[in-house]
């Protein structure tokens, strides 16, 4: 076979090879084993030199035609196989856009925080700051300090959780003392007082603890929110005003309130509140037990009792404080008739506030 044959085999044996290669890396092993530094032809091409003068021109220009004629075939090769792998790589990483997405369930605020902010929100727009005191508190705070005598029956075991029961304990200040859940918000009151100078204007949001058994009316855990002033020349009619503008707030502006003369042993005078009733607008009905009423909060003046545990002149100050139950009030507002039904977290029933 002469050389310019030789040549022409090469030429097509490449050519074969490099229309079976199948992915880049066979390609480039073709490339090499014809056009690399060892490849068959640059052999050869460098074998030129010991060709006859006559052969040489046309072997040389052979060589380059072949030369030429794989090198461009590679190139198409080339462009083919990368076109191919990117669209294999697409459609491997496809994402299918007209698939639904993915529900992520979107959460909503608790009808009992809601409220307790709303009614938070009424007050920090009459000047009040907010206060804050622990769940687990000393029997002192609880009922000691808010004038609780030593037999009082709220004190019992029966009607507060207890986390150590020191009655019968001679020494009776803040320390030391029992330790309960807080049965209310008051203690609030007496530890505001103990750090601060008066003027007073607080409110205290809560989660408070009795031992009761969960019921269409009682929950053994419920919120309240407490309400302190203290100041000079406060008077029962600021109690009234302020809760009289709380009621329209949360209830709307056509509802009426009614004062009962209560007792409580850190108020004097005390008042139970009771708010005209929304489903038959005071005519009475199955709801408010045909009285056309509903009570919303226990109030009254604050007990010069308390004044003195606290070291404030009660020759000079005067106060009111208020304590309602946010899951009294939002079963009123949404005629939730089972208490229970706030706290059992079913989603159907909260989703709808
Ligand atoms: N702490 C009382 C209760 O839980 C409510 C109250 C608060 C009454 C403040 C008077 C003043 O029933």
């Amino acid at each position: 076979m002469s050389v310019v044959e030789q040549l022409k085999e090469q030429q097509s044996q490449g050519l074969a090879a490099i229309m079976a290669a199948s992915d880049l890396t066979e390609l480039d092993g073709v490339r090499v084993a014809y056009l690399g530094k060892k490849g068959s032809l640059t052999g050869v091409l460098r074998g030129l030199g010991t060709l006859s003068p006559e052969e040489r021109p046309a072997v040389g220009k052979t060589a380059n035609e072949v030369r030429e004629a794989l090198e461009s075939a590679l190139e198409a090769r080339k462009s083919e196989l990368s076109a191919a792998d990117m669209q294999a790589r697409i459609s491997a990483d496809v994402v299918d856009v007209t698939l639904p997405g993915r529900k992520h369930p979107l959460g909503t605020r608790h009808l009992i925080n809601r409220i307790a902010a709303e009614i938070t929100d009424i007050f920090v727009g009459l000047g009040y700051q907010i206060a804050e005191g622990p769940e687990v508190e000393l029997e002192y705070y609880n009922f000691t300090a808010l004038n609780h005598p030593p037999q009082h029956p709220a004190r019992a075991a029966t009607d507060t959780f207890y986390v150590r029961d020191l009655s019968g304990d001679q020494f009776d200040g803040p320390e030391p003392s029992g330790v309960l859940l807080r049965t209310h918000t008051s203690p609030v009151q007496v530890r505001t007082l103990e750090n601060a100078e008066p003027p007073v204007y607080v409110l205290a949001p809560g989660k408070v603890y009795r031992r009761d058994i969960a019921d269409p009316s009682h929950l053994p855990q419920f919120t309240q929110i407490e309400g302190l002033v203290v100041d000079e020349g406060i008077t029962f009619a600021d109690l009234k005003g302020t809760l009289d503008h709380l009621v329209r707030e949360i209830f709307g502006p056509d509802r009426r309130t009614r004062f009962r003369p209560h007792f409580f042993p850190f108020t004097e005078p005390s008042a139970e509140v009771d708010v005209s009733c929304g489903i038959c607008n005071g005519e009475g009905c199955r709801f408010c037990k045909n009285s056309g009423w509903l009570e919303i909060l226990g109030c009254g003046m604050v007990d010069p009792n308390v004044f003195g545990h606290v070291g404030i002149d009660p020759e000079r100050y005067t106060g009111f404080a208020f304590g309602l139950g946010v899951e009294r009030i939002a079963a009123l507002k949404y005629n939730v008739p089972d208490l229970r039904m706030l706290v059992e977290g079913d989603m159907r029933f909260l989703r709808q506030f």
